[in-house]
């Protein structure tokens, strides 16, 4: 059986990319809501209702489980989904965790930088207040980041001066980690590490998930069926034609350039 792999639009291919690494001897599918993409400024209940259909078309493709590679729709709806359906439902969340707690440097600061909609969820808020006691967590939307990736823009000349534009209201002298909380973000690391000092961390949180994934499919006794192939699905519409798939190999291709 496959894995369903789940995000907005194209962010959740940042995720895949890792849990490949992990685990390449499965099959994949990937479902892009390319209809209603960006989520991020939307209000939470239209952002659920996608999220609900999505998540209904891909467990009909009988999948073993299905990972939420976006922030956005793990804060609105992973408890819900995970009362609804009975195969396993991995979750992406900020990665403040390890940026708060390990080896922090005692006077610097993290910033979280996610969707609008994830920074006002309460998942998010209740994380903070769990983790982060000495108030060191500051948080930044980029929508901007979503729509250039979704454009496949990747331009250092065109992206640059928005990223840059947006940073600068912030000192690095006193930051140690930018934690990227949505998985689009995960196309520009190179560029936010251009930008922000070199002490800085730039994390994610896709790892973590791919292992996430891996240490569940090993206790359901269900790993290493088989060999890595992907198929692709934009709002419930298999992609079989060359331009659809190429844009895909370009994605990879980008990650590539970042993770060499
Ligand atoms: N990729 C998504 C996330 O991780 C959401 C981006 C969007 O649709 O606004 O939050």
């Amino acid at each position: 059986m496959k894995i369903g792999f789940f995000d907005s639009g194209i962010g959740g291919i940042t995720v895949l990319y890792d849990t490949l690494k992990v685990l390449p001897n499965e099959d994949y599918i990937y479902y892009a809501d390319t209809l209603n993409v960006p989520y991020g400024p939307k209000p939470k209940d239209e952002v659920k209702k996608y999220i609900f259909s999505a998540i209904d078309f891909i467990i009909k493709q009988e999948v073993k489980a299905v990972v939420i590679a976006c922030n956005t729709a793990t804060s609105v709806a992973i408890e819900e989904l995970r009362n609804k359906y009975s195969i396993p439902i991995v979750g992406m969340e900020p990665a403040i965790k390890p940026a708060v707690e390990k080896d922090r440097d005692a006077n610097k600061r993290v910033l979280v930088t996610a969707t609008a909609l994830t920074l006002k969820e309460e998942k998010l808020h209740n994380l903070i207040a769990k983790l982060d006691n000495e108030h060191v967590v500051d948080l930044l939307p980029l929508p901007g980041l979503v729509q250039f990736s979704e454009k496949l823009e990747f331009n250092e000349e065109i992206v640059l001066p928005y990223l840059k534009e947006q940073l600068s209201k912030y000192d690095f002298n006193n930051y140690e980690t930018i934690v990227l909380g949505c998985t689009h973000f995960s196309y520009f690391k190179d560029m936010f590490r251009k930008l922000a000092l070199s002490h800085i961390k730039v994390i994610d949180g896709n790892i973590g998930t791919a292992n996430n994934l891996k240490r569940i499919l090993k206790e359901m006794n269900s790993l290493n069926e088989g060999n890595g192939s992907i198929t692709f699905y934009n709002s419930g519409f298999k992609i079989q034609d060359k331009a659809g798939l190429d844009k895909y190999n370009r994605l990879f291709k980008r990650l590539d350039t970042i993770n060499e």
